[in-house]
């Protein structure tokens, strides 16, 4: 046994000499070390600088048979591309939180079984590379983000699951955020046996299935037609331009925007840690203009307006992939943009997506929880106006004016304005030829 073990380590170590420079080695060698230490948290900044390194998929350690049949599927998909990806279409929901971006993801969620549709997949890769302060390298994360969305549209799950925390083994994991929030992830033929004594937080809800089996993800994948992910964390449109341009795919991007004022109002409700200081300042005393909390949401308000401006001028890269999406156009007229969206993105649109948008958009007060997608849109619009001071309102329009402007959202000048019913705040607007 113990030579055995020596043995390979001599080996190893030869290898790595020898190989010094060989990407695989260190990769493999960066796993082993990963999983020799799972108690030791990962250190995010070096693991950016790894992937950073050495941008390209992660090569397993482990030689299972399926993941090699799996991996030569990916390798068949990309040679047959051009007879392959006729006709599919590869869709990219991008948002921010509290955009109601969880509801427009069901509409793609809900389209039935030509679609593998994923939900916030990039949370884990945020999550790995938040650095001490609390933040992360837009750099690093931006290169990493546009990766991991790259491969999931190919149905490569091999550079997220080396996000997962902790470490899927064997491809197996129960850590996956929000599985259940993907159907294709709780269908029949990716639901691996139920496993009595795991945990797993994000189980399915419409079975009874065991931990995650991410190579049976990834053959799902394959097989249906059209591809669908939903992110709130990609923070410039022009990151993913090598999307666009990658002749394996045709990427359809979906941006969705907000009323920012509406999305703060909501987020002091929803994370209501983060967001403290804004509720001291709700509840009285001066907003520090200067603060890093409206810094942050001047950041946030410029990084959507330059992703739309960017968008709206339909650049070459761009022709035919974007559509901007107002998230109170959805709420007033669900059916209308989802059909619109489907059009866009060139995909039939179903009667399954047509039944629950019906039933979920005029179901009522009874079902909260701020996560619940099932709410009468119409109503919870410009509710808005009624929980944050006027003050707030009026910071926000300091600091996001242009965002504001571009997005048709009309400004207050009084708080008897902010809380007139009879004025809406949402200019009509056109943004999309289609
Ligand atoms: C990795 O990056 C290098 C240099 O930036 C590039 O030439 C190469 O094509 C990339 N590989 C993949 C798989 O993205
Ligand atoms: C992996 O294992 C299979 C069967 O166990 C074997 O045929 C194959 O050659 C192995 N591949 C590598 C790269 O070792
Ligand atoms: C995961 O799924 C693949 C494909 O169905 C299968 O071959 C493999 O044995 C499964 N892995 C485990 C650990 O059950
Ligand atoms: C790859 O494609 C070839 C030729 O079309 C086919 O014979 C082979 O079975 C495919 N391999 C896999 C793993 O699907
Ligand atoms: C962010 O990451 C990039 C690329 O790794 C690096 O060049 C840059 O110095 C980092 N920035 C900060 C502020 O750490
Ligand atoms: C939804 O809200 C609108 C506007 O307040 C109202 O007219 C409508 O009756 C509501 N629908 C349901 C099903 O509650």
């Amino acid at each position: 046994m113990r030579i055995k073990y020596t043995i390979s380590i001599v080996f190893f170590v030869a290898l790595v000499i020898i190989e010094k420079e060989n990407n695989i080695i260190s990769r493999v060698s960066d796993k082993l070390t990963l999983k020799q230490t799972p108690q030791t948290p990962l250190q995010p900044s070096s693991f950016s600088h790894i992937l950073l390194k050495h941008n390209a998929s992660i090569t397993p350690p482990k030689n299972d048979s399926a993941f090699t049949l799996m991996k030569r599927r990916l390798e068949n998909y990309s040679e047959h591309q051009e007879v392959k990806t006729r006709g599919r279409k590869h869709i990219l929901l991008l948002a921010t939180t509290r955009t109601g971006s969880s509801f427009v993801g069901e509409f793609f969620n809900q389209q039935g079984d030509n679609m593998f549709y994923l939900f916030e997949p990039l949370w884990h890769v945020e999550k790995m590379l938040t650095l001490d302060t609390g933040g992360t390298n837009a750099t690093a994360s931006a290169k990493a983000y546009r990766n991991v969305l790259q491969q999931l549209l190919l149905c490569d799950f091999s550079l997220l699951e080396s996000f997962i925390d902790p470490l899927p083994v064997n491809h197996i994991t129960s850590a996956l955020f929000r599985r259940e929030s993907s159907s294709s992830l709780c269908e029949e033929s990716v639901c691996s046996p139920f496993v009595k004594g795991v945990f797993e937080r994000y189980h399915c809800r419409t079975r009874r299935c065991g931990p995650l089996n991410l190579t049976m993800a990834s053959l799902s994948c394959l097989q249906k037609e059209h591809r669908a992910i939903k992110s709130v964390r990609v923070r410039q449109l022009e990151t993913l331009r090598p999307l666009a341009e990658d002749p394996r795919l045709d990427v359809k991007f979906i941006q969705l925007v907000r009323d920012p004022r509406a999305v703060l109002a909501s987020r002091m409700v929803a994370f209501a840690a983060k967001y403290k200081n804004w509720k001291e300042w709700a509840a009285g005393g001066d907003i520090p203009i200067d603060d890093d909390e409206v810094r942050k949401l001047k950041g946030n308000c410029d990084n959507i307006k330059m992703s739309a401006e960017i968008g709206l001028r339909r650049p070459k890269w761009l022709r035919g992939r974007y559509m901007l999406v107002r998230y109170e156009d959805i709420a007033r007229f669900p059916m209308r943009k989802a059909a619109e969206m489907y059009r866009f993105a060139g995909i039939p649109f179903t009667p399954q997506v047509k039944s629950w948008i019906l039933k979920n958009t005029q179901a009522s007060k009874d079902t909260s929880g701020v996560y619940s997608t099932q709410k009468n849109s119409s109503e919870q619009v410009e509710k808005w106006r009624f929980s944050i001071p006027f003050k707030i309102a009026q910071v926000v329009q300091k600091v996001c004016g242009p965002t504001l402007k571009l997005f048709g959202y009309k400004f207050v000048s009084s708080e008897e304005m902010l809380t007139d019913k009879s004025v809406s705040l949402i200019e009509n607007k056109v943004f999309n030829v289609l």
